[in-house]
């Protein structure tokens, strides 16, 4: 069962990663595109078509020169490729990873009892309804008169997305809270496509085939969600990726550490999308840059000392606090429930492996202070103490 469950991590990450970029790479290009290309020639047989913007480019040994209906096309095309699944398996992968990873898991993942005393079935009904909340508010939003005004629509969007992260940050464990912010993006990505965007373009092709004009309100709606995925995607892959970088989701603060990444991340797509347009603005980077390198210096590891220890330290004295508080997990055959293979290979079971991890371990036992994962094994401030006054000493095994 653990192991069924770990080849299905692998697999299905491998899929969501690879469906992702299909599709951010997707809306990258086509907000590229749209901001790139440029109207045709007042006159010419392109703009009497309807064209309404075309681009050169060279790629891969050939010359393309795709071109924009603003409304549509005189006539369809016998055939349309529609970008959609890109969306879709990227949705369904994602959210396939969070019921294997978190809620298979619920109660040593979702959950921290230090963060808050909640059950495992409580922890998942948060984490899924916090998916459906998200829709259904950025929805609304988007219906109301506020989304006339784009700077405010952003603002409001983003402090609620920085109430969810608080929110998230007070129930699930830190790294659950960050996924989980991710995952509702996620859901407002996809929604935006599979309820909007292809929605839209259904009806202005069904109009056409009716002979009659699309309304173009559907390729303003369109084109207004596909801008807001667009100003997504940085934060999204940030958050991807943030689950192996608990200086940021461990934090006491996660949630506006992740607040500032997410910033960071939209002021930077910001930048290339005006760069686009041929404007370099580059107070956006600069922004990017100041926000990072803020976070850096904030989640710099800032721990109370260790109390000083008592008694000689000695070999045996460190392979006993090992013995007790790691190898449950970093050995060959864990006896953690769930865990089939030593955790981020490492193995702490011999002398050897000791000696060779030392470095290793003090980072993630002294200086981060990671590990224990969850504290679980419940190591103290002592016994900290002293694997740090071992390694200091040279770390030797005799
Ligand atoms: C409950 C299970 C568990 C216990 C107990 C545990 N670990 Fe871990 N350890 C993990 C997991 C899971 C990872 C992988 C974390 C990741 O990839 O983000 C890990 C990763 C590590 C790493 C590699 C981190 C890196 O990226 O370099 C080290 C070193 C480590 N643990 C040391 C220890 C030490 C020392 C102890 C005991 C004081 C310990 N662990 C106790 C589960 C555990």
């Amino acid at each position: 069962m653990a192991y069924g469950l770990e080849w299905l991590n692998l697999t299905v990450r491998w899929l969501h990663l690879i469906v992702g970029i299909a599709w951010i790479g997707a809306s990258f290009y086509f907000v590229w595109l749209d901001n790139t290309i440029r109207p045709p020639r007042p006159g010419s047989a392109l703009e009497a078509r309807g064209v309404s913007g075309e681009l050169w480019a060279v790629h891969g040994g050939g010359f393309y020169n795709p071109q924009k209906y603003l409304l549509a096309p005189p006539e369809l095309p016998q055939q349309l490729h529609w970008f959609k699944w890109e969306a879709y398996s990227t949705w369904l992968s994602g959210f396939a990873l969070l019921v294997i990873v978190y809620y298979a898991n619920a109660s040593a993942m979702l959950v921290d009892r230090s963060v808050a005393d909640i059950g495992a079935a409580q922890a998942i009904a948060i984490g899924v309804g916090a998916l459906v909340a998200a829709w259904a508010v950025y929805d609304g939003l988007c219906r109301s008169p506020l989304s006339r005004h784009q700077g405010w629509f952003g603002a409001v969007v983003f402090l609620l997305l920085t109430a969810a992260a608080y929110g998230l940050s007070q129930v699930l464990s830190g790294r659950a809270a960050y996924i989980h912010v991710g995952a509702m993006i996620g859901t407002i990505m996809v929604g935006n496509v599979l309820m909007v965007i292809i929605p839209g373009q259904k009806k202005m092709v069904v109009a056409m085939m009716a002979g009659q004009a699309p309304d173009p309100v559907h390729g303003r709606r369109g084109k207004e969600r596909s801008v807001h995925n667009n100003y997504f995607t940085l934060p999204v892959i940030f958050i991807m990726v943030s689950n192996h970088y608990a200086t940021t989701y461990a934090h006491p603060q996660n949630w506006a550490v992740l607040t500032l990444m997410m910033a960071a991340g939209v002021s930077i797509r910001h930048f290339f999308n005006r760069k686009h347009k041929g404007v370099y603005a580059w107070q956006y980077p600069l922004i990017g840059a100041v926000l990072l390198a803020i976070v850096g210096w904030w989640t710099a590891p800032h721990l109370p000392p260790l109390p000083p220890v008592k008694g000689e330290v000695t070999f045996n004295r460190v392979r006993a606090i090992i013995g007790e508080r790691c190898v449950t997990c970093h050995s060959p055959s864990p006896t953690f429930p769930g865990y089939t293979a030593p955790q981020a290979g490492v193995k702490l079971h011999t002398p050897a492996d000791i000696a060779q991890n030392a470095q290793r371990v003090y980072q993630q036992v002294v200086v981060t202070r990671i590990m224990p994962l969850g504290n679980l094994t419940k190591i103290t401030d002592e016994e900290r103490a002293v694997i740090a006054a071992w390694v200091k000493a040279g770390a030797k095994v005799e």
